[in-house]
C-alpha cells in the first residue's frame, strides 16, 4: 500500500489543489490531503473548517482522505505511513519555495516529495489571491468549489476587511 501525502494550509483548498489530488491519485494507492499550519500565514479559515471543506470536496475521490497535521508535517508522514508527498507546482516561483521544505522534510522523515505540474489552465489560481478577490466583491466560483466559496464569504462577512 503506497500512501502519499498532499499536505497544505488550504485556506481554502481550490480547484488547484484538487487537480494535485486527482494527479498523485494516479500513482499512489491512496491519497492523504493533509491540512497544516504555515506559520508564516495567519489563516482566514480555522483549521477544522479547513478540514470539513476539504472532506466535504474529496467526498467524490475514492482513496482519498482528509486529516489535520497537529504540529511536524514529518511526524505525520510517519504516523501515516506514507511514502512521499505529492506537491503541485505552477511555476519557478513554487519550486523555490517548495524544494527547501522538501530537503527538509527528508531530512526530518526519510520521506521524498514528489512535484507535479498541474493543468495549465488552473495554475493561475493561488489561495490567497481567491481570498483577495473574494475579499473585494469579485466572483471566485470558478476558482473553487462550491461549499468553499460560501464558507470564504462567510469568514470574510465575520471578519470585516480582515486577512
Ligand atoms: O499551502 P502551504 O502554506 O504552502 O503549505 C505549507 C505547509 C503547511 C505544508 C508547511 O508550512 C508545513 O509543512 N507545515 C507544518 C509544520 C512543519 O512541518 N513545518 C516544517 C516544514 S519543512
Amino acid at each position: 500500500m503506497h500512501i502519499a501525502v498532499c499536505p497544505g494550509s488550504f485556506d481554502p483548498i481550490t480547484f488547484g489543489h484538487l487537480d494535485v489530488v486527482r494527479r498523485a491519485l494516479t500513482m499512489f494507492d491512496e491519497v492523504v490531503v493533509a491540512v497544516a499550519t504555515n506559520d508564516a500565514k495567519a489563516p482566514l479559515l480555522p483549521a477544522q473548517v479547513r478540514v470539513e471543506l476539504a472532506r466535504q470536496v474529496v467526498a467524490d475521490l475514492p482513496r482519498v482522505r482528509v486529516g489535520l497535521v497537529p504540529g511536524l508535517l514529518a511526524d505525520y508522514l510517519q504516523e501515516q505511513g506514507a511514502c512521499a508527498v505529492v506537491k503541485g507546482i505552477r511555476g519557478a516561483s513554487d519550486v523555490d519555495a517548495e524544494v527547501p521544505m522538501a530537503l527538509m522534510n527528508r531530512h526530518l522523515s526519510g520521506v521524498e516529495t514528489v512535484f507535479v505540474a498541474g493543468d495549465q489552465s488552473l495554475a493561475h489560481i493561488a489561495s490567497s489571491m481567491v481570498k483577495d478577490i473574494a475579499r473585494h466583491g469579485g466572483r471566485i466560483d470558478d476558482l473553487v468549489p462550491g461549499p468553499v466559496v460560501a464558507a470564504v464569504h462567510a469568514a470574510l462577512a465575520g471578519r470585516k476587511g480582515g486577512r
